[in-house]
């Protein structure tokens, strides 16, 4: 049985932070370096300020690694391109509580698809719409800045509500990761292991690095 204490730590390396002129090598050296999981941060100029990358461009990254894709969706709605984002070739694929008014069947949509579920939080948004849909999700994204943006600052104030999620996916019994994103280094991811968290995105202090397997083994030590 998976517990948190012998869930083994998962590093997923954001390419946000990526040379995006160079994303196959990027992604093969982050795999080289020990990596578990690709995160892919999808943003619409809408649902946040900012516009990254869409399912075309993970189709065409997909036959380049052996990693699965974490695609991490911040766009409203969600719901009409859920199956191409499945198509794509994401493994999980997960949608904000803040996204839309009908998040219990966007994480149904996602299963169906046959791709895991996974339910993100915002800063400023308790944990209680949680507990209505963690018997959908394999995975709990606790956002550790505001979504939109690289480098910036790992808010603390996030730490209690980690603990929190973390007695929430106890009492359940099931194997649902818990996902910290934004402002993760070692010494915050730590801080945020400390707090709960066993996966560990990271966009800038890998990509960001000259030795992306120190900082790939730095966060899982
Ligand atoms: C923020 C994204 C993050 C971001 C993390 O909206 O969801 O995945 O790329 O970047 P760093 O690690 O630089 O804070
Ligand atoms: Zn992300």
């Amino acid at each position: 049985m998976i517990t948190p204490a012998n869930r083994p730590i998962v590093v997923a390396p954001s390419i946000l932070a990526a040379d995006f002129s160079r994303l196959r090598e990027e992604i093969q050296a982050v795999e080289a370096a020990g990596a578990d999981w690709i995160h892919l941060d999808v943003m619409d100029g809408h649902f946040v300020p900012n516009i990254s990358f869409g399912s075309g461009m993970i189709k065409s990254l997909r036959p380049h690694t052996r990693l699965p894709f974490d695609v991490h969706l911040m766009i409203a709605p969600a719901d009409p391109y859920l199956a191409a984002f499945a198509d794509a070739g994401a493994d999980r694929i997960s949608v904000h509580a803040e996204a839309g008014p009908h998040l219990h069947r966007s994480l149904q949509t996602i299963r169906a698809l046959g791709k895991r579920p996974g339910v993100v939080v915002n800063p400023g948004t308790p944990v209680e719409p949680l507990a209505w849909v963690l018997d959908l999700v394999d995975l709990v994204l606790v956002m550790t800045v505001n979504p939109g943006f690289g480098a910036q600052s790992f808010l603390d104030s996030q730490l209690p509500k980690i603990a929190a999620v973390r007695r929430m996916i106890d009492a359940t019994g099931r194997d649902i990761a818990l996902e910290v994103d934004g402002g993760i280094g070692p010494e915050t991811g730590a801080r945020a292991r400390a707090a709960g968290a066993d996966t560990l995105v990271a966009g800038t202090a890998i990509f960001g690095a000259p030795d992306y397997t120190a900082v790939v083994a730095a966060l899982r030590a």
